[in-house]
């Protein structure tokens, strides 16, 4: 089954024939909903909560991803809003993220050591599995809409937005976009063995390279129309693939 994971922007968004399904795991509560899309059975989860209350450092990652999977969920795409660093980033454009860098601090991150099972060191050298990615690409081609299908998501701790220096750094890092949410939750999701693509869409230029000050409500509201193609694009992704 097909989990969406949707965060800023989607807060509307809804799946027919819903219902909220509350799943207790060994790491607390997890909600999300069943519903339809394309007549195909999908998991839709609001990971700030449908009335947005959970900054991205509260989210409970543990939680939400080890739900999905007891749910029957073997796929995620990740919906994120980020900001721009390099020219294919700018504020309006979709990119496939293909790799991630890790700035958070003190999220749990792990299952292991925790649960009864041995740890393992999973390899994530591709942090995103490319036989989603593909199909998120082709639906793309289909609808004429242009994801960029490579760049690197550097992951801040929040809630805050970032230093111009911080930007820089990042930059020089190989970083093209910036978010908050994407991490632990990739990692969670390849430790449960769910495929994970991660959609991002750019909101603004990353802080520091333009010279206007960061505004979040203006960045909400210049989010809608993005929001309705990705609507689109998901439709097509689930119209074309068969999740089991
Ligand atoms: N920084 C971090 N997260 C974000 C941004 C940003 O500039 N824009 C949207 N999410």
């Amino acid at each position: 089954m097909l989990g969406l994971v949707v965060g800023s922007g989607f807060e509307s968004f809804e799946l027919l024939e819903a219902q909220t399904v509350t799943v207790q795991t060994p790491f607390g509560k997890a909600s999300f909903d069943l519903g339809f899309c394309q007549g195909q059975k999908i998991a839709l989860l609001h990971r700030h909560g449908k009335d947005h209350r959970l900054a991205p450092h509260q989210i409970p990652y543990k939680a939400q991803m080890w739900a999905l999977k007891q749910s029957g969920v073997t796929d995620v795409i990740a919906l994120g809003s980020v900001g721009g660093m390099a020219a294919e980033n700018a504020p309006g454009h979709f990119t496939l993220a293909d790799q991630i860098i890790d700035y958070t601090a003190g999220r749990e991150s792990t299952y292991w050591g925790e649960v009864n099972m041995p740890c393992q060191h999973i390899d994530f050298t591709h942090p995103f599995d490319e036989s989603l990615r593909q199909k998120v690409l082709d639906a793309a081609h289909s609808l004429k809409i242009f994801v960029y299908n490579r760049g690197t998501y550097g992951c801040t701790q929040g809630p805050r937005l970032e230093t111009a220096a911080e930007v820089k750094r990042m930059i020089m890092d190989g970083c093209d976009m910036v978010g908050m949410t994407a991490m632990p939750e990739a990692a969670l999701a390849r430790e449960l063995g769910i495929r994970y693509a991660l959609l991002c869409f750019s909101v603004n230029w990353a802080a520091g390279l333009v010279d206007e000050k960061l505004d979040f409500e203006l960045i909400k509201t210049s989010m809608d129309r993005s929001v309705q193609t990705l609507v689109r694009l998901l439709n097509e992704v689930i119209r074309q693939n068969q999740f089991v």
